[in-house]
């Protein structure tokens, strides 16, 4: 019931973020494309941008459905529009105005500043700065720097910031969106994992009726919380696919198979290792690997999906950061669409499609699983490759460099795990290089594999860097990797920022 307008911000995301931490529920609208009742909702905020009001190619939406008819927080270019096209001015700033900054004024008795104080720290991110208020305009906050950090319009409920409260260096950001929402707008803090369960079980009911659903799981969060909603909707006509490629972790298509079974998951275990990997033969690029082990599964999924007669559905666990990179006001990534022929589309592509999770974000996935009672290990669950380890196998892949592979990361992930890291840690792994070196065994000569050890912080991967392991654990990995795992006399720890680096290998 919250609507944020997006100006093409890189914050965007971060502000519909803090709003679900306050348990209140928002949606994100690029500027060009609004939503058509939007009295419907409770308050808006309008984003920041990239763009300067005052060029010709920035975003110039008509707000009059919106100013002084709902509550709106304007935030930085926001507050600039509502200036420059409401009679204020908005001008070149004199001084950079970037990063940390305090207000050093705060208007007395204003409920949008309520428990915030003189010298609360915020941040700055903005070229050109407001000279004069817009007409009704009342300043409320200072900083050394920008003297109209935040002003209202005098008989509407309608805020504007300079600064952005979603960042996190804008120490009581929180607080303002929680006293704009919640003080001002009087919006409900109702957004709970509960009753986000309730209210999506009844929705899917209704919307599948007595139909079959097929789903893909993949071992990762979102299909598992996926399918977890929707067999508590419609049961057994939710049937579940889960392919081996082969290039899974060591035991996990056994060990998570019997875990969906104990979820009461209606799932078939289809072990295609070999067609994978007969698939994959002599094939070393990263890029041709991808594709290959994209195809397979296609056809797998496809053959699989035809055997469940009648199916109309297909399930997917596609999250909110997906659906707001296709709706974005830049568009879609060139790199996430692949381009079908409709004709020549699989079967089960033609399937109508039920996204449960469409919605949330990644923690909020989380949160749903646990109040649906999913084992907290299988939630906090490391990101994994769909790939799997055919990206970190540097080369072309045999079914016997899986098998190192596979035993170099167990005793890895492991001793994570014994030693209370890997929680810590955003994602770990290792990779087998195609490099032989040598070393010395007993009194023998060796030349043997060497893999690299992985392990990053993270909150998104987009960026992230590498983790300062204890030396201890190190060598506690290396000697263990070496003298369990044959094939391999050397081990080398990956110290590589991303970016310049990635995070896999390949
Ligand atoms: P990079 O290597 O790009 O990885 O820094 C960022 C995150 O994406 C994962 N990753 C993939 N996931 N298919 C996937 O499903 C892929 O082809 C793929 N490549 C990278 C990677 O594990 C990390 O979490």
């Amino acid at each position: 019931n919250v609507l944020i307008l997006d100006f093409g911000s890189q914050y965007t995301q971060l502000i519909a973020r803090r709003v679900r931490e306050l348990n209140i529920y928002c949606e994100i609208y690029p500027y060009n494309n609004l939503p058509e009742d939007i009295s419907s909702f409770r308050a808006v905020i309008l984003s920041g941008s990239p763009f300067s009001v005052r060029s010709e190619e920035a975003p110039h939406p008509d707000l009059s459905e919106i100013k002084g008819k709902i509550p709106t927080l304007a935030v930085c270019y926001g507050a600039q529009y509502l200036a420059h096209f409401g009679g204020g001015n908005v001008a070149p700033s004199n001084t950079r105005e970037y990063g940390r900054a305090n207000l050093s004024y705060v208007k007395d008795g204003e409920v949008f500043f309520e428990s915030i104080h003189e010298g609360s720290q915020v941040w700055m991110s903005h070229s050109d700065t407001i000279k004069e208020l817009p007409t009704g305009g009342v300043r409320i906050a200072s900083t050394h720097d920008v003297a109209n950090a935040a002003y209202r319009i005098e008989g509407e409920e309608t805020y504007a910031i300079q600064f952005h409260p979603e960042v996190y260096h804008s120490t009581d950001g929180k607080q303002l969106l929680e006293n704009f929402l919640v003080k001002i707008a009087g919006v409900e803090q109702s957004w709970t994992p509960d009753n986000f369960v309730d209210m999506t079980v009844a929705e899917l009911k209704e919307k599948v009726g007595k139909e079959k659903v097929v789903l893909g799981l993949s071992g990762g969060v979102d299909s598992t919380v996926a399918a977890v909603l929707l067999n508590k909707a419609i049961g057994n006509q939710l049937h579940c696919i889960f392919v081996n490629n082969g290039l899974l972790r060591k035991n996990e298509f056994q060990s998570v198979l019997d875990q969906y079974e104990g979820m009461g998951l209606n799932v078939k275990g289809v072990d295609a290792s070999a067609r994978f990997l007969d698939a994959l033969a002599g094939i070393s690029d990263p890029e041709e690997k991808r594709k290959t082990i994209g195809r397979v599964f296609i056809e797998v999924f496809d053959d699989e999906s035809h055997k469940i007669e009648d199916a109309k559905w297909l399930g997917q666990g596609t999250i909110y950061p997906d659906v707001i990179e296709s709706i974005s006001v830049n568009g879609p990534s060139a790199t996430i669409k692949s381009h079908h022929n409709v004709g020549g589309l699989p079967d089960f592509m033609k399937l109508k499609v039920v996204e449960p999770l469409r919605m949330l974000f990644k923690d909020e996935v989380r949160r749903v699983g646990a109040s649906m009672g999913i084992d907290p290990e299988l939630l906090g669950r490391h990101p994994f490759p769909g790939p799997g380890l055919a990206i970190r196998i540097l080369g072309d892949i045999t079914p016997e460099k899986v098998s190192i592979l596979q035993e170099v990361d167990s005793v890895f992930i492991n001793g994570l795990k014994s030693w209370g890291l890997y929680d810590s840690v955003w994602q770990a792994g290792a990779i087998l290089l195609p490099v032989n070196s040598v070393g010395v065994m007993g009194d023998e000569r060796t030349y043997e594999k060497c893999v690299a050890l992985r392990a990053v912080e993270s909150t998104d991967g987009m960026t992230a860097d590498w983790v300062h392991l204890p030396y201890d654990f190190l060598q506690k990995m290396s000697n263990e990797i070496i003298n369990k795992v044959k094939g391999v006399n050397r081990v080398v720890y990956d110290i590589s920022s991303k970016p310049p680096a990635t995070i896999e290998w390949e």
